[in-house]
C-alpha cells in the first residue's frame, strides 16, 4: 500500500474520532498538508486555529502565511518537501493550548502519520510540539532551537530540530542579527541544506547512458 492510502485510513479514523472534547466543537478535522509521496520532512505544529478549522488545512491563517514566506525564502516547497501536521487534529476553543489529555488522546494519530511517512527528519514548530516529545516540560525553545537531536517514535529514531512558531514571529518583527526572525531563516537554511538540498533531490535525476532516472 502506498503512503497516501495508509494515511487515508488514519484520516478516516480521525474524522470519526470523539476521544476528547475537541471532537464536539470542531468544524473540520485538520489532518495534514503536503504531498506524502514526495515529502522528506515532517513539520509538526501545535493545533488548528480558526481558519484551519474552517478549511481543514493546517497553517493557512496569519501564522501559516508567515510560515509560507519563510519557507519560500529558504527554497523549501511547502507542497512537495514537507508533510505538515499538528499535535492535535481539532481546534481547541478560543485557540487555547491543547491540554495534556487532549494531546495524549490524539498522539496515536500523529505517531501513525510519522510512522507511515518515515521522514528523513522531523521539525518541531513551536514549544507545544517540541514538548510532546521532550522529557523536560520546562524546556525553552530559544535554548534548543536550531540544534539537531534524535527523537524516537514507535521504536524508530529520527533526526529532529525545533524551530520558532510563526505566531511568535508575528509578534517579533526585528530582522537584527540574532533576532527570532533571523534565527528562523538560519534554521530553515540548515534544514534545507541537510535534508532538502538539490544534491539530495538529484539522486532521482541520475543519467545512465541514454536513460534518466526521474
Ligand atoms: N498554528 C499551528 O500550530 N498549527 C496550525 O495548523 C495553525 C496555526
Amino acid at each position: 500500500m502506498i503512503k497516501k492510502e495508509c494515511l487515508e485510513i488514519v484520516r478516516e479514523k480521525c474524522e470519526n474520532c470523539h476521544d476528547c472534547i475537541l471532537g464536539n466543537t470542531r468544524n473540520n478535522v485538520v489532518f495534514s498538508d503536503g504531498n506524502p509521496e514526495t515529502a522528506r520532512v515532517v513539520l509538526i505544529g501545535e493545533a488548528p486555529g480558526e481558519t484551519e478549522d474552517e478549511t481543514g488545512t493546517p497553517f493557512v491563517g496569519r501564522a501559516g502565511k508567515l510560515l509560507n514566506d519563510f519557507l519560500a525564502e529558504a527554497g523549501i516547497s511547502r507542497q512537495d518537501d514537507l508533510y505538515i501536521i499538528n499535535t492535535v487534529k481539532c481546534r481547541p476553543p478560543e485557540n487555547r493550548v491543547p491540554t495534556e489529555v487532549e494531546k495524549s488522546l490524539c498522539e496515536k494519530y500523529m505517531t501513525a502519520q510519522i510512522d507511515i511517512m518515515n521522514p528523513k527528519a522531523i521539525i518541531f514548530c513551536g514549544a507545544t510540539s517540541l514538548k510532546s516529545f521532550w522529557d523536560d516540560k520546562k524546556v525553552q525553545i530559544s535554548k534548543v532551537r536550531g540544534k539537531w537531536f534524535d527523537v524516537t517514535i514507535n521504536g524508530k529514531t529520527y533526526p529532529a530540530m525545533a524551530i520558532f512558531h510563526p505566531s511568535y514571529l508575528l509578534r517579533n518583527h526585528s530582522m537584527d542579527e540574532g533576532s527570532p526572525r533571523r534565527l528562523m531563516q538560519q534554521d530553515l537554511a540548515e534544514i534545507k541544506s541537510k535534508f532538502l538540498s538539490d544534491t539530495e533531490k538529484s539522486v532521482k535525476n541520475v543519467q545512465f547512458g541514454s536513460l534518466t532516472m526521474v
